[in-house]
């Protein structure tokens, strides 16, 4: 049979040339993430970390772990046998690693009813991690962390709506924003979920990386700290605003028609913030080598913007909607800082803005007779 060589991080592996297990470049940054997060979560507790992976593939987020970052024990688990053919021929002999070959669930309550937790819990599937959530809060350890991934696209961007309500139990929005709205319904089902075994989590980060969503959850025993306006819905009116709405809050109603046709909800969805900052910084310092470069860069990004603003604007949708230019978002953003609004970049969307402002007060952006502003 004839194999090909990769290199990702630290890692070199082979894997053979067949439409059975393939490498996806495409989840690097995923990795990449994991690898620096494992660091710095295991700097904090001063000791290697317990994992389990419950999708390993064919196990280079396993050895990159094991190799990049301080691990003590890892259960790898992969219910596909050809992924488990290559994850048990490249691990086998490292006395940290359990392997196991069983469906995600079957294994979650196994280790459910053996009372074993982990420092963190990883969730890889192809598609939604929603059915194998209930089960992920039985083994995680108080103050561990759940990395949870998404890549169900026509779900969490609102192309498939029954499948939303299914996964999620939310509907999602089908437009340039949907990546922002998705990330937060990901994170708003994954909090309800911990809410009702009676924990809740704390996002450390949650990104689209462009393909796929992921969020790392610190899960905390108790419900007392959760703040309940930290869920609610975003509403998008005719003009193409969107407000957000908290309990408390009166609902947003549209000046013209009837508001129950006219205007848009999407959720219910996390309105929190989406990273800890102290906790990605510590990533960024924790990415020395070389090959980290373009994380670095992400890293930045996300560092960057005002996370805890729900309400993302593309500026390409509001100019579309009024037959005029993009302006530039630099400009953009200055302007509106100028007005006194907080607004940031957006770290998956080069087009896009985060703001607490006004739709009134976006639009001024527009206001130059050119449709581009003047420096
Ligand atoms: C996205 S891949 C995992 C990639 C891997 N985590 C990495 O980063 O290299 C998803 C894997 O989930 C496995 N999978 C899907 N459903 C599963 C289930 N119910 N139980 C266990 N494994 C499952 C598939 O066989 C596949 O190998």
């Amino acid at each position: 049979m004839e194999w090909n060589s990769y290199q990702e991080g630290a890692v070199e592996f082979q894997l053979p040339v067949t439409n059975r297990v393939f490498y996806n470049p495409r989840a690097r940054l995923s990795r990449d993430l994991a690898v620096l997060a494992a660091r710095v979560e295991a700097e904090r507790l001063e000791r290697p970390l317990n994992v389990l992976e419950l999708m390993s593939g064919i196990g280079l987020r396993t050895r990159r772990l094991l190799t990049e970052s301080p691990v003590e024990s890892l259960l790898a688990n992969d219910a596909n046998m050809d992924a488990f053919e290559i994850l048990q021929s490249n691990l086998k002999d490292d006395p940290r690693v359990e392997l196991r070959n069983d469906l995600a669930q079957r294994l979650l309550a196994r280790l459910y009813l053996e009372d074993r937790r982990f420092d963190w819990v990883d969730i890889d599937p192809f598609g939604t991690p929603a059915p194998y959530f209930p089960w992920v809060q039985g083994v995680c350890k108080w103050e561990g962390l759940i990395y949870a991934t998404a890549t169900d696209a026509p779900v969490l961007c609102g192309a498939q709506r029954l499948e939303s309500l299914k996964s999620y139990d939310a509907v999602a929005y089908y437009g340039r924003e949907c990546h922002e709205f998705g990330l937060r319904i990901l994170i708003g089902f994954l909090q309800r979920r911990l809410i009702q075994a009676n924990m809740h989590g704390d996002p450390l980060f949650s990104v689209f990386d462009g393909y796929s969503w992921r969020s790392l959850m610190r899960v905390h025993k108790g419900t007392r700290n959760y703040n309940p306006e930290s869920q609610g819905f975003i509403a998008q009116l005719p003009s193409g605003e969107y407000r957000t709405a908290r309990s408390g809050i009166p609902v947003p109603s549209a000046k013209e028609g009837d508001w129950y046709e006219t205007v848009r909800w999407i959720g219910p969805l996390w309105l929190g913030h989406l990273h800890d900052r102290d906790f990605v910084t510590a990533m960024f310092r924790a990415a020395d080598e070389e090959y980290f470069k373009a994380t670095r860069r992400f890293l930045t990004r996300v560092l960057l913007e005002a996370d805890d603003l729900p309400v993302v604007y593309d500026l390409s949708e509001i100019a579309d909607r009024m037959g005029r230019e993009v302006p530039p978002r630099q400009l953009v953003l200055s302007r509106l800082r100028a007005l006194g609004h907080r607004a940031s970049e957006v770290h998956h969307n080069g087009r896009a803005i985060r703001v607490d402002a006004p739709f009134a007060d976006i639009l001024k952006a527009w206001d130059e007779p050119s449709g581009i502003l003047e420096p």
